[in-house]
């Protein structure tokens, strides 16, 4: 696992963008929020600029919520078209994201399908991710086995909480997701991890410096080697002082 910190979430997403680049024309997993916003930009400034071309690249959302209209402005499926298919210029018919609309069966039997659609794409070559302030990952939320799939979940109370302030109502948050699993998401080549704020140190410093295991599920991806966490000061303030500067850990 490597460490990157820097002063800002801008700055620190440019160095994200740089490892990012390298999937054009292959396939990219795409995460949501608000964590990735600066990557966003960084990545369709680039595009604009004309350093970089996604036209040819495949997406691979990380998660949608359940029983939401793909057309409500909150889904997954429309914050992938306004955030990543227009401004990155990907091609709406190579962007992927999980089902979470319709029956709960057809939303169960869709999931199963995810991964392997990611399979026949050749399998993700960077996978962006978030993370929530609980440790999760996608929406693999603390109790998510290492072996766990693309399926659908109860969200935790946490997560309902945070996830509010992108609705009107308390009574329109999702309280289910589908995601991928932990399995499906440690199966990337590279995994690109972006966080910033005081509200994340907590989280970051679980997955870095606790045990690896379900209570975090972000610590699973230090089985992985390939794995860059992409962090502003804040977000790493709680890492042991070496670890605060960047300076990065065995894997
Ligand atoms: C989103 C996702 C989540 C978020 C996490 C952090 O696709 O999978 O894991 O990355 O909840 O959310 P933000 O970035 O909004 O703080």
């Amino acid at each position: 696992m490597r460490i990157i910190v820097r002063d800002t979430a801008v700055e620190a997403a440019e160095h994200a963008a740089d490892l990012v680049v390298d999937s054009a024309g292959g396939v990219l997993g795409l995460a949501t929020g608000s964590s990735p916003q600066p990557l966003y930009a960084a990545l369709a400034a680039r595009v604009a600029d004309g350093s970089v071309d996604f036209g040819r690249t495949r997406g691979f959302a990380l998660d949608e919520y359940v029983g939401l209209d793909p057309a409500h402005p909150e889904s997954y499926h429309s914050i992938i078209a306004r955030d990543v298919i227009g401004p990155l210029g990907f091609s709406p018919s190579r962007v992927f994201v999980p089902a979470g609309s319709g029956t709960l069966d057809e939303v169960d039997a869709r999931a199963l399908d995810y991964d392997a659609a990611i399979a026949a794409a050749g399998g993700v070559d960077v996978q962006i991710l978030g993370i929530g302030s609980n440790g999760h990952i996608g929406f693999n939320e603390p109790g998510s086995a290492a072996d766990s799939v693309t399926r659908r979940v109860d969200l935790a109370p946490s997560t309902i909480a945070a996830n509010s302030r992108f609705f009107r109502s308390a009574g329109e948050v999702p309280v289910q997701a589908v995601t991928q699993g932990i399995s499906t998401i440690l199966r990337a080549r590279s995994i690109v991890l972006v966080a910033s704020g005081a509200a994340k140190a907590r989280a970051v410093r679980a997955a870095v410096e606790g045990p690896v295991g379900e209570s975090c599920p972000a610590s699973f991806l230090r089985l992985h080697d390939e794995v860059t966490l992409c962090l502003d000061s804040a977000a790493a303030s709680q890492l042991g002082v070496g670890l605060r500067s960047g300076a990065g850990v065995g894997a």
